[in-house]
């Protein structure tokens, strides 16, 4: 690597960012190494490993991974998923059971914490080095995996803090999804997702997150058509459910303010609290009768109070616990970006919640939805612009100097770029760390 920490430092000011940083080849390896190699990455849910021997096939960083249950033990692993000989992926099924893993390649085969079954004609190995016990040879282990409330994270590197010393108030996102259950626990809904290339660099994904200045302009087209179709229907007519979901988007700069935005440690960061676009949502009476009896109501409603709009967990995962979905990133290289949106069931709710998470995720996240393509085109444009090298810097000064400083976050008002900048403090803090 021939960038020093200087020049990398020299990229990063406090309101703006050099674009050099979505199209430099060699800073995106150096992210995979020092950011996604050095801090936790979401992986998946317990639930989409429920029995002994259940995978699923994912990665960190570009490192291919597998999320496994042990077949005995029952305890979760995560393993590289790569055979110990030479190394090739040993399964791209997204995901399934197996009581063993077995290489396509020369039919090694693993025991699901990743140690060697089997070697066909193991005999040419006698009196070499090799030796089945040495961990070289195996699906190698992660050094470390924690589970906050079903949601598994990973990281390749030992010298890691603890989970929840990373994860910090952000923690309170999660434990908001789970408490939103009348059980107190949430599960993946269905084995798969909506997964689709994004054709940017990771980074600028996050950003949009939080960018509350992009929703009555790139979203414009979608919600003014939603909202000249409600116009034509008859007085007393019930809107279709598909309107609640969508008129948020078309929300006024005032009301993007007003939620807020805040920037917490480690470059996460949510915007709301109290206020969010899921917060008029109607409230289903089955629903508010199951959450009173398993929590009562003073504490029903501390719970349904609380609303953030894409929590990000920096820099892996963006999650919405008023609508129950968790959108993962997996960086493919420079300027490609695999993103994933999940969604959860609510344990012991009804079902038309399950309903309304499905409905908003076929809405604004599926790759044929009302608004995620506008996203899509703007990703596009700022990403070719990058890499055309037509802009030299990133303008990120809404509201600066002029954030509201507590302990350890920070707030502003919702359209502020606080917590894009708050990324590029975290983002210059792992990159200035060489070993
Ligand atoms: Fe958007």
């Amino acid at each position: 690597m021939s960038l020093s920490i200087d020049e990398i430092q020299q990229l990063v000011e406090p309101a703006r960012v050099h674009s050099s940083v979505y199209v430099d080849e060699e800073l995106f390896q150096l992210e995979m190494e020092r950011i996604w190699g050095r801090s936790w990455i979401y992986v998946g849910h317990e639930s989409q490993v429920k029995n002994p021997g259940d995978y699923y096939t994912t990665s960190i960083g570009t490192y291919p991974v597998i999320l496994i249950r042990d077949a005995k033990s029952k305890s979760l692993h995560v393993l590289h998923n790569r055979c110990g000989h030479r190394g090739a992926i040993v399964t791209q099924r997204q995901c399934g059971n197996a009581g063993v893993l077995r290489c396509p390649y020369h039919g090694w085969t693993y025991k699901t914490d990743g140690s060697i079954h089997a070697i066909p004609h193991v005999g040419g190995y006698k009196d070499t080095e090799f030796d089945k016990n040495d961990e070289e040879f195996s699906m190698k282990k992660l050094p470390r995996v924690e589970v906050y409330r079903g949601f598994v994270f990973a990281c390749l590197s030992e010298d890691v803090e603890d989970l929840s010393d990373f994860l910090g108030e952000i923690a309170d996102t999660i434990d908001n999804m789970c408490d939103r259950s009348p059980e107190g626990e949430v599960e993946v809904t269905g084995l798969n997702c909506h997964r689709f290339i994004h054709p940017c660099n990771w980074k600028f994904f996050l950003e949009n997150l939080h960018d509350a200045m992009h929703p009555m302009c790139a979203h414009a087209g979608t919600s003014d058509a939603v909202r000249s179709y409600l116009s034509t229907m008859p007085e007393g007519t019930s809107p279709p459910p598909e309107a609640e979901i969508i008129d948020p988007f078309a929300g006024s700069y005032d009301f993007f303010d007003s939620m807020g935005v805040t920037g917490l440690d480690k470059g996460h960061g949510y915007m709301g609290g109290k206020k969010s676009i899921f917060s008029h949502y109607e409230m289903y009476p089955e629903y508010l009768e199951a959450m009173y009896s398993a929590y009562g109501k003073e504490r029903t409603e501390e719970i349904l109070s609380f609303n953030r709009h894409n929590a990000c967990c920096y820099p892996s995962s963006t999650i919405r616990d008023g609508i129950q979905s968790i959108r993962v990133l997996r960086p493919v290289s420079v300027d490609s970006t695999i993103i994933e949106s999940w969604t959860f069931r609510l344990k012991g709710a009804p079902e038309k919640l399950l309903q309304r998470t499905l409905r908003y995720s076929r809405l604004i996240n599926s790759p044929g939805s009302m608004v995620g393509p506008d996203d899509l085109d703007c990703y596009y444009r700022i990403q070719e612009s990058a890499k055309s090298k037509s802009i030299e810097w990133i303008d990120l000064q809404r509201y600066f100097g002029q954030d509201i400083k507590d302990d350890d976050k920070d707030t502003a008002p919702g359209t502020s770029d606080l917590a894009i900048r708050n990324q590029y403090k975290a983002w210059l803090n792992y990159m200035s760390r060489e070993a």
